[in-house]
């Protein structure tokens, strides 16, 4: 496990906090492999419900190791085997579990675009996003120039891509990029309420909410059926006879004990 990475886990939040700050969290390979393992060690352990994405320092990350691009590019997938970078695309795209993130600084490249794959992300008011890859003669990636017109639509994604610059934690919020921007000091405390308050939350109705959400390409008809067949289902569940019992006992509801 790389040196550069702190993870922690507690109350059903697992957190992977980015720990390299005099080089800002760019990621090395062996972070990398760190991440990929620690979100497979995440989706596996049933005692996790949420991953939090956080950075030590000023930075939440400076991207991919400038070094490592310019002395060792990664071989994006191009051979037999995917390797790590390629890896973690791949696993944070499809990881089930619900993804908060924290960015406290710079989130530049790699570290901008992984954004676009958590399911709620926190700014702080020092935050300051950007995606130079223009800048630096390399395309967007990690389906980014997909997701991101979804998001901000085309024009916006057009000036954040061809122009390249970087842009505050209120801009991201306004464009739909953030959930929610915060003071500086009370950024990794906010992050870590929103991911015990999810984590508390009916655990498989949160997988499938999440899976519903990312299934996309199905028309509206055949999305209505499918969330009516999940539906069905999730109100024979043992978290709806929680959840509608706690209701009728005027008492909050405990999933602690189910599944
Ligand atoms: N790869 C390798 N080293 C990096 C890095 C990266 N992506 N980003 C920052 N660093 C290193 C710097 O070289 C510097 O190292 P040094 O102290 O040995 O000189 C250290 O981290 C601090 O960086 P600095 O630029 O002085 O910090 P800053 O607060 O002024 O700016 C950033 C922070 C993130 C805005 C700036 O470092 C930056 O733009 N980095 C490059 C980001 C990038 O282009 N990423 C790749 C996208 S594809």
């Amino acid at each position: 496990m790389s040196n550069h990475l702190q993870l922690s886990a507690g109350s059903g939040v697992f957190e992977i906090r980015f720990n390299r700050p005099d080089k800002k969290n760019a990621f090395t390979i062996p972070m990398y492999e760190g991440i990929v393992a620690a979100l497979r060690q995440a989706e596996a352990d049933s005692s996790i419900r949420v991953i939090l994405f956080s950075g030590e320092g000023a930075a939440f990350s400076a991207g991919n190791d400038l070094q490592d691009f310019m002395n060792n590019p990664p071989d994006l997938g191009a051979g037999p085997e995917p390797g790590p970078v390629m890896q973690f695309m791949r696993t944070l795209s499809s990881v089930r579990k619900v993804v908060v993130a924290a960015v406290q600084g710079p989130a530049v490249g790699v570290g901008a675009t992984m954004l676009l794959h958590c399911d709620l992300v926190l700014a702080a008011d020092t935050a300051r996003l950007s995606l130079p890859f223009i800048n630096l003669g390399l395309v967007p990636e990690f389906g980014s120039t997909q997701l991101l017109p979804q998001r901000v639509g085309y024009l916006k994604a057009a000036e954040l891509t061809l122009l390249g610059e970087p842009f505050d934690g209120a801009t991201a919020q306004r464009l739909g990029l953030v959930n929610q921007v915060v003071p500086a000091a009370e950024l990794h405390q906010a992050a870590r309420a929103l991911a015990a308050k999810l984590a508390a939350k009916a655990p498989e109705a949160l997988l499938l909410t999440k899976e519903l959400l990312k299934s996309g390409g199905d028309s509206l008809a055949q999305r209505i059926d499918t969330e009516v067949q999940h539906f069905a289902r999730r109100l024979r569940s043992a978290e709806f006879r929680e959840a509608a019992t706690a209701f009728f006992e005027k008492r909050a509801p405990d999933f602690t004990k189910l599944g």
